[in-house]
């Protein structure tokens, strides 16, 4: 007579094993997905399963309905405190009988896949870096020496294979009395290292402890500091929170805050000492939003630029101001959140991406880790729009990665009448070719007509300014609309047709909106914006042409604008404007905020932090400044499009 079958859905894993297996043995032994944190003692009901009976000729078996074991004493006493699903049974109590089916559910699986956001390119399968193990640790005795951490860490590694486990000094000092408490029945919660470091006990709770173990992702950008807050047993983002970078009183852009370093002793420690605060205020704000202490944080992943992230460890990033830009490190980082003055758990481990290059850094990793380009087939280039463009083109069997200085035009500095984005900027705008009259919508409010047509500009108050994305859909809607020819000059009023290009100094402009008469501001796009934005464009595409240069292709099958700008650029608008290479538009699209993306994944899945590590290596890095073809492919790019490259599909 055979053993009984058992088959675990939904990942169709099956094996006979004798009667009287536990169903979580069956599952371990299949390699079958099933969590547990008390190993099996029927405490944290992790293990939970649906058994089906009745037919099941797909599978070719009949399930009876004596397949499993009766309710046994510590499933009934689960049951009778904590209640349970019905249906459901603990699977490390209820053991197979006769042939029997068995249902997953998804939040017994420990590798949960997270639930996928709009816009993501990736599935996330957790696997974080923090774990509770629940232990039955050995007494103390007179004729064994060995001290209480030596018998938990022979706990962990009989009842748990976890092993070579470091503990810092605090969670040592609490150590005897909570195994005292807990009657040697503990708690421990493991950071589980990686190939850098140790696996170490972070901290130890008497009995079973049932809390959720939360993570941070933080975006350390030079403009935002961005964080989302996850569960690390579910994967959910518990809240999400973000601040300005308080450096930015020491200068707007990367570059002034080298220079404030380089001309200011002791600058770059103000400049670390300012970021470092600034993240505990963050902490702070995101602790109190999702209703936590912040101490029940143990883990973070940072991504940021090379400025960012030297300023951010307390490395003067002088040598990233000047040819060869070397790097402190291009090296993943696992520090701890105590030597970085973060205010989190007191074992709270830290990890920064690895950083591509000189100019490439943790950020643009993150964004190789969330949109893959080393994993496609058809060849990607993505493109990370913010002061800094760091542009990423390649398929599986190659990555290029350069980064382009675009400067801050495309945030709406350096634009006459620029803004950020936030109520009362010009968003997103038409010209109409006929009348050339514009049409616009305002940030925060409803300005945008519905009518057919655009004839007037609908009148309001409350308008601004012109934020990044408004001033690249107005230059590319003023070049269709011939308000602005090919090089970049406004043309006269006789020569547009429309009485909103005037003189203004010794070139035109041309009026959005004038809302003097009510006190208002009187928003102009002038020739000097124009030209900042052809600099910012150019220097985009160009990075991107080299790329496709060194790549020797002359099209790219598909391109992802990512950065939180990135969401927001009509790709008919940036490819009118020549920003990015002649695509289809539907092969154009927005990735959202990569980056912080490719924060939650490392975060959440501690096997892509040695995946990215991988791929960083394997990136080939191309530098812009010293490429000959760069200035060439520029100098033709500051024309809107293109001075001699055709857009045959864009133009299709
Ligand atoms: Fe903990 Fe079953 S494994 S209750």
């Amino acid at each position: 007579q055979n053993d009984p079958l058992v088959i675990f859905t939904p990942s169709g894993k099956r094996g006979r094993f004798p009667a009287g297996t536990p169903i979580l043995t069956a599952a371990r032994q299949l390699g079958v997905d099933l969590d547990s944190v008390c190993g099996g003692r029927g405490i944290c009901s992790k293990c939970q399963i649906t058994p089906s009976y009745g037919e099941f000729p797909k599978h070719g078996v009949t399930v009876a309905a004596d397949a499993l074991t009766a309710w046994n004493a510590v499933e009934e006493r689960y049951r009778s405190k904590r209640g349970m699903i019905e249906g459901r049974r603990l699977g490390c109590q209820a053991q197979v009988q006769r042939d029997i089916v068995i249902d997953v559910p998804p939040e017994s699986q420990v590798h949960k896949q997270v639930v996928r956001k709009r816009a993501e390119a990736r599935d996330i399968v957790l696997d974080p870096s923090v774990k509770l193990y629940y232990v039955e640790v050995a007494e103390p005795d007179m004729h064994d020496p060995t001290g209480d951490l030596e018998r938990l860490r022979n706990a962990l590694r009989e009842q748990w294979d976890v092993t070579d486990l470091q503990i810092d000094l605090a969670t040592l000092q609490a150590l005897q009395p909570v195994l005292r408490k807990g009657g040697w029945k503990v708690t421990c919660a493991v950071h589980l290292g990686s190939r850098a470091y140790r696996p170490r006990i972070m901290q130890v709770w008497p009995g079973f402890h049932d809390a959720p173990i939360y993570g941070l992702a933080v975006d350390l950008g030079s403009t935002t500091i961005a964080a989302h807050l996850c569960n690390m047993q579910t994967g959910e983002v518990v809240a999400s929170s973000g601040i300005m970078n308080p450096q930015i009183r020491y200068g707007e852009d990367l570059m002034s805050r080298v220079s404030y370093s380089m001309m200011n002793a002791g600058g770059a420690a103000e400049m670390t000492a300012a970021v470092r605060a600034g993240m505990n205020t963050l902490f702070d704000q995101i602790a109190s939003e999702a209703g936590i202490d912040k101490t029940e944080i143990m883990d973070a992943v940072f991504v940021c630029n090379p400025v960012m992230h030297h300023l951010f460890l307390g490395v003067d990033p002088f040598e990233l101001g000047q040819a060869p830009f070397a790097l402190a490190t291009s090296d993943a980082l696992n520090l701890t959140a105590a030597e970085m003055d973060l205010k989190l758990h007191p074992s709270a481990r830290i990890y920064l991406l690895p950083c591509i290059a000189g100019h490439v850094g943790a950020d643009a990793a993150a964004v190789a880790l969330s949109e893959a380009p080393d994993k496609s087939e058809d060849l990607v280039l993505v493109v990370d729009v913010g002061t800094n463009a760091e542009i990423l083109l390649g398929n599986k069997d190659k990555v290029l990665a350069c980064s382009s200085p675009t400067g801050p035009a495309f945030e709406g500095a350096q634009i006459s009448s620029g803004q950020r984005a936030a109520p009362g900027a010009i968003e997103r705008a038409e010209i109409d070719p006929v009348t050339k009259e514009p049409r616009f919508r305002v940030i925060g409010s409803e300005i945008w007509s519905d009518e057919e047509g655009f004839a007037e500009v609908i009148a309001t108050t409350g308008i601004t300014g012109i934020c990044g994305s408004g001033i690249i859909e107005l230059v590319a809607e003023m070049r269709m609309a011939g308000i602005v020819d090919g090089p970049g000059l406004i043309g006269s009023a006789e020569q547009t047709g429309s009485d909103r290009c005037i003189l203004d100094g010794r070139t035109y402009s041309y009026l959005i909106w004038d809302g003097t008469a009510d006190g208002g501001p009187r928003i102009t796009v002038t020739n000097r914006d124009i030209r900042e934005i052809q600099m910012a464009k150019a220097a985009l595409y160009s990075g991107a042409r080299l790329l496709m240069d060194k790549f020797e292709v002359d099209h790219v099958d598909r391109i992802v604008l990512a950065g939180a700008f990135g969401a927001h650029i009509s790709p008919k608008h940036a490819m009118v404007l020549g920003m990015i290479p002649d695509a289809p538009l539907d092969k154009v699209t927005s990735a959202g905020n990569a980056a912080g993306t490719g924060a939650r994944i490392a975060l959440l899945n501690r096997k892509a932090r040695d995946e990215i590590e991988q791929t960083v290596r394997a990136i080939h890095k191309i530098e812009t400044a010293i490429e000959p073809r760069f200035q060439e492919h520029f100098v033709n790019a500051s024309n809107i499009p293109n001075a001699i490259e055709p857009y045959p599909i864009l133009n299709s």
